[in-house]
């Protein structure tokens, strides 16, 4: 991960976290996966939108973030602790019932992906689920605001993703906004272990 990604969430953290009114809708059909009130783990949350909507549905949440700053603010927004970790200090073994990353793991360096998906699948029981959102892309690299992404195409995060014997790997691509107010190729990548 490259520093400049997560000096800009800490340096803009108040208005990054201001930004997200509601909780992604495709929240609700991950969560409808997961083992009802299973525990829950979530890669940078931000600002923590969707973490109140994962315990408001009746969920365990552990909520994390590579930002301190934004890690405060989730926290404030949830009221309970919000772990400051980054993606590659996931060490958990067989305890989350669900894994949610969205626009999150967007931003791991393509060398460094491979290892965190495996780091997710140790993470998760038998049974257990990843959704993770990736912008799109065909070359690596750096956008306007000096945020690193990954930036790989459908076919690609399929092939990361299929390094670890995940029971079903699935799919879904849509055009839609961001955070930088520009037209965005999303893909999501559901994956059952
Ligand atoms: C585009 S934001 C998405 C935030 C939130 N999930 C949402 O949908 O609003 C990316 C998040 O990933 C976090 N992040 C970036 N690099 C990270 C890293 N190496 N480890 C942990 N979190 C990181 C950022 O701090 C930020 O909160």
């Amino acid at each position: 991960m490259t520093d400049a990604t997560l000096n800009f969430y800490d340096k803009n953290a108040e208005e990054y976290a201001a930004g997200k009114g509601a909780p992604n809708p495709r929240l609700f059909t991950f969560l409808d996966r997961c083992r009802p009130e299973g525990k829950v783990l979530e890669l940078g949350t931000g600002g923590g939108v969707d973490a109140a909507a994962i315990i408001k549905e009746g969920f365990d949440l552990d909520a994390s973030d590579g930002s301190a700053e934004l890690a405060a603010i989730a926290s404030r927004r949830i009221g309970q602790p919000v772990r400051t970790m980054l993606f590659n200090e996931l060490n958990a073994v067989g305890i989350y019932d669900g894994v949610y990353a969205c626009a999150s793991l967007t931003h791991v360096p393509r060398s460094d992906l491979r290892g965190v998906i495996e780091k997710v699948y140790r993470a998760l029981s038998e049974n257990g689920v990843v959704w993770a959102s990736f912008k799109a892309g065909a070359e690596e690299g750096s956008d306007a605001l000096g945020r690193h992404y990954n930036y790989l195409s459908q076919d690609e995060l399929v092939t990361l993703w299929a390094a670890a014997p995940w029971r079903t790997i699935e799919t879904e691509v849509w055009l839609g906004g961001a955070y930088d107010r520009k037209p965005t190729e999303w893909v999501a990548i559901t994956a059952s272990k």
